[in-house]
């Protein structure tokens, strides 16, 4: 009995010892992340977007698209390929987890009111949450840089981003650029 008691008290450490070699893992993982994508998960690099604060279905979603080249993004070339789906799982939580933080992109205030009534009108609530926090597969775009979601929409506009999701590129058919960066600078600054 007493044998037995500490060959389980041996399991219970050795699971133990993996959790913490597993957190370790990711945390080192992240670190090359950071290096673009911001040391707390929020991009101070143009055309970067941040990543703190996203739903964690949303990160995982698209890291999955990533690894699988349906999304390639040339500047993470290589970085996902093997990885297996629980690594990238901790990769969205690590991320998700860490607070979202107001870009100081230099905003103006009248592309801000036209951007709200676009937006109003546009119903960007509806899939992007009340607050725009993103939800589920909808990723968040208070706080997210200016200029990475004008690009964003407009890959989506022009049929460039691969992989796609038909939702988003059905919302910003025939919108013109500037009313593009109207509504980046409004979702931004909610
Ligand atoms: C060399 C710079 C670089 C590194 C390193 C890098 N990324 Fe990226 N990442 C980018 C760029 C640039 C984009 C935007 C691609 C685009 O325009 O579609 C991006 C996009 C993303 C997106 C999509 C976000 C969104 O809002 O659509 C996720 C998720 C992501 N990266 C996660 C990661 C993770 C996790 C790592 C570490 C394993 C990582 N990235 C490492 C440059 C980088
Ligand atoms: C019908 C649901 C729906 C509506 C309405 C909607 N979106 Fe989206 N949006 C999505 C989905 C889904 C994605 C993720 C696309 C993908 O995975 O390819 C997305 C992605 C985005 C992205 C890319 C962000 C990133 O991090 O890669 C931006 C920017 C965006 N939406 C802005 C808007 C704005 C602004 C509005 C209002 C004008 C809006 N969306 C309305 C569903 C919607």
């Amino acid at each position: 009995m007493k044998k037995l008691g500490v060959t389980l008290l041996t399991a219970a450490l050795l699971v133990g010892a993996a959790d913490d070699l597993y957190a370790q893992d990711t945390a080192a993982r992240a670190q090359v992340c950071a290096s673009c994508h911001g040391e707390d998960g929020n991009s101070n690099t143009p055309l970067i977007p941040s990543l703190a604060g996203q739903p964690e279905f949303f990160l995982t979603t698209q890291l999955v698209l990533m690894r699988e080249q349906v999304r390639p993004v040339a500047a993470m070339d290589g970085l996902l390929t093997g990885l297996d789906d629980s690594v990238l799982v901790a990769l969205a939580e690590h991320f998700s987890k860490m607070p979202a933080k107001k870009t100081d992109e230099v905003k103006d205030s009248d592309r801000m009111a036209r951007g709200k009534a676009l937006s109003d009108g546009m119903r960007c609530t509806s899939c992007h949450g009340a607050n725009l926090n993103g939800q589920e597969q909808m990723p968040r775009l208070a706080g997210q840089r200016v200029d990475y979601m004008v690009a964003a929409m407009k890959s989506f506009r022009d049929s460039t981003r691969p992989g796609a999701d038909p939702l988003m590129a059905n919302v910003v058919a025939g919108i013109s650029d500037g009313d593009l960066h109207a509504l980046a600078e409004y979702v931004s600054g909610k």
